[in-house]
């Protein structure tokens, strides 16, 4: 790997373990159950959930309520003022996929919903991590690294994580390998021109190309199941919401205890102008660093087209 560092904090917000605090915006099907997982994992002292109807805020808080009496965690329902100064901010709000709509659909509506989250909790305080969870996701990173005033660092998305899980859930059954022993990266966009990193995936350092069950597997048979998976639950269910909200409270987990987890996460790659998704780097500071993949010419040529895209969707929205 190539290794990009970005400019990490000097100061900080208390320190990684202390009095600790995340916001929950947004508390429809996605927010709850990030906050759920929240209060079981018992990753932070108090857990502030928002929402613009406010009634179903306090309806979670008050259910949570319930589900916190088993754990340390504490939570409230408060304003978008006081969700700005919290430790982790997570961005859960605005319009959902539907049938046949793509992530990148909903950009009209979300953009003009994040805009105004973020001036109703200005001032944000100046340490915070922004973690946005809202679609299309590396998209609404870049517009909150825009609008909030915090370093670009600080501001993340939860970008293909969840992509990369869901192949390793896959891979892990081809291979009958546990899947945390599966590295397989799946970048660029959590979105319909996501691709799957095989010429750095690997199991015990050894090319995950290099076993004849990958080896022989369609692979963009493969991409296309990984990609198409939150639309097939769409489909049967209406919304996604247990796998994204499992892998959001990890990432505040790997915030809140500093844990320099490598996630692909949404992250401004300055080379490329761009928000997309890439493994970085995560902790308590926020991103510290991007890992850049190892030059394979067919990867490199679709990090350059997503990029592209990116700036096309982006200049529609720069005043
Ligand atoms: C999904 C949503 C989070 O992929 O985009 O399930």
């Amino acid at each position: 790997y190539q290794r990009s560092v970005l400019p990490s904090k000097f100061y900080h917000h208390g320190s990684p373990g202390a009095h600790s605090r995340i916001a929950v915006v947004g508390t429809g099907n996605v927010g709850a159950s990030i906050a759920y997982a929240l209060v079981l994992k018992d990753v932070a002292n108090e857990i502030l959930l928002v929402d613009a109807n406010r009634s179903l805020a306090k309806g979670q808080r008050l259910d949570l309520d319930d589900a916190s009496l088993f754990s340390a965690t504490h939570v409230k329902d408060v304003t978008l003022q006081e969700a700005g100064k919290a430790d982790v901010i997570v961005i859960t709000a605005g319009a959902r996929q539907k049938e046949n709509e793509s992530r990148a659909d909903l950009i009209d509506r979300n953009y003009q919903v994040l805009e105004s989250i973020i001036s109703a909790m200005q001032p944000i305080q100046k340490d915070a991590i922004m973690l946005l969870v809202a679609n299309p996701v590396d998209v609404l990173t870049y517009f909150a690294q825009e609008l909030s005033g915090l370093p670009r660092n600080q501001v993340i998305g939860s970008g293909t994580y969840l992509d990369s899980s869901r192949l390793r859930g896959f891979l892990s059954e081809v291979l009958e390998v546990n899947n945390e022993s599966i590295h397989s990266p799946v970048l660029g966009e959590h979105g319909d021109s996501q691709f799957i990193s095989w010429n750095t995936a690997n199991i015990a350092g050894q090319p995950i190309l290099s076993f004849p069950r990958v080896a022989n597997l369609d692979k963009e048979l493969v991409r296309e199941k990984i990609a198409g998976k939150a639309m097939d639950i769409i489909k049967l269910k209406g919304s996604t919401y247990f796998g994204i909200a499992t892998c959001t409270a990890s990432l505040c987990e790997t915030i809140i205890k500093n844990r320099r987890d490598i996630r692909p996460l949404s992250v401004y790659v300055d080379r490329l102008g761009a928000v997309m998704s890439m493994p970085a780097k995560l902790g308590w500071y926020g991103v510290e660093e991007i890992y850049e993949l190892n030059g394979d010419p067919g990867e490199e040529q679709k990090l350059v087209d997503i990029a592209q895209e990116f700036k096309k969707t982006c200049k529609k929205y720069e005043h």
